[in-house]
């Protein structure tokens, strides 16, 4: 018994010293960039894949992100109903309204600073058109509470949208939202339509009645 205990202190002291000396000269050797021992290693090293594309793992054919629906609308995005064309731009101007009459106040202070940002440079302060850029131009921006008083406000969205002449389009900068603010503060600029705008939307609304009739 006692025999068979000694035998069993031996062995024990033998993987001891072995362990000891296996790891001091694993550690001379050891690559300093080995992450070690990896434990589940596909967490680590996951196949990559093209997004959009379908792909056969071990037979098994994998998806990945699929294209969106045809017609999909991206969320907080509204589709924008006039084209870039003449015709678009007279329509918008008869028929697009601002949907965000009832927060004008609050709108308008928001536009102004919008404008600050994206269009003083070339409209000026006052919107004569005497920006540092807008006086270099080949043609300086016309006058808001000029040429441009009884713009209406369809137009003014419209051109934001997608520029005219010289001036770019402002879509992918300024959300919907956001140009219907500045439309509030062009507005503003623009000062007291006219007596001329009214009388002209009494004869539209004229002929739109004599229109209705036939
Ligand atoms: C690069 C200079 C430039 C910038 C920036 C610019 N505009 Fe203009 N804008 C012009 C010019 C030039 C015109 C005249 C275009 C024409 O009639 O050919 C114009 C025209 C307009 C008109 C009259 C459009 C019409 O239907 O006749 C409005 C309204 C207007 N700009 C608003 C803005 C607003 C709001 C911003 C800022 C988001 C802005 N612009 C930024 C140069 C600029």
């Amino acid at each position: 018994m006692k025999k068979h205990y000694k035998t069993i202190k031996f062995v024990f002291a033998s993987a001891l010293v072995g362990l000891v000396l296996t790891s001091f000269t694993s550690c001379g050797k050891r690559d300093q960039n080995s992450p070690g021992v990896e434990f589940m290693p596909d967490m680590y090293r996951s196949p990559s894949l093209e997004n959009y594309s379908s792909h056969t793992i071990d037979g098994d054919t994998l998806n990945n992100a699929k294209q969106p629906v045809a017609g999909t609308v991206a969320r907080g995005y509204l589709p924008y109903a006039y084209a870039n064309t003449a015709e678009g731009y007279e329509s918008a101007g008869l028929n697009l309204h601002n949907p965000y009459g009832s927060q004008q106040a609050a709108f308008e202070k928001d536009g102004e600073v919008l404008y600050g940002k994206f269009c003083v440079h070339c409209h000026g302060a006052t919107g004569a058109g005497d920006g540092k850029v807008g006086g270099k131009l080949p043609g300086p921006p016309p006058a808001y509470n000029g040429t441009l008083k009884n713009l209406p406000e369809g137009k003014i969205f419209h051109t934001i949208t997608y520029g005219k002449g010289t001036m770019g389009s402002h879509a992918s900068q300024l959300t919907q939202e956001e140009r219907w603010k500045l439309v509030f503060y062009v507005q503003k600029l623009q000062g007291p339509k006219e007596a001329a705008s009214d009388s002209t939307k009494t004869v539209a609304a004229v002929t739109l009645t004599v229109a209705a009739k036939h």
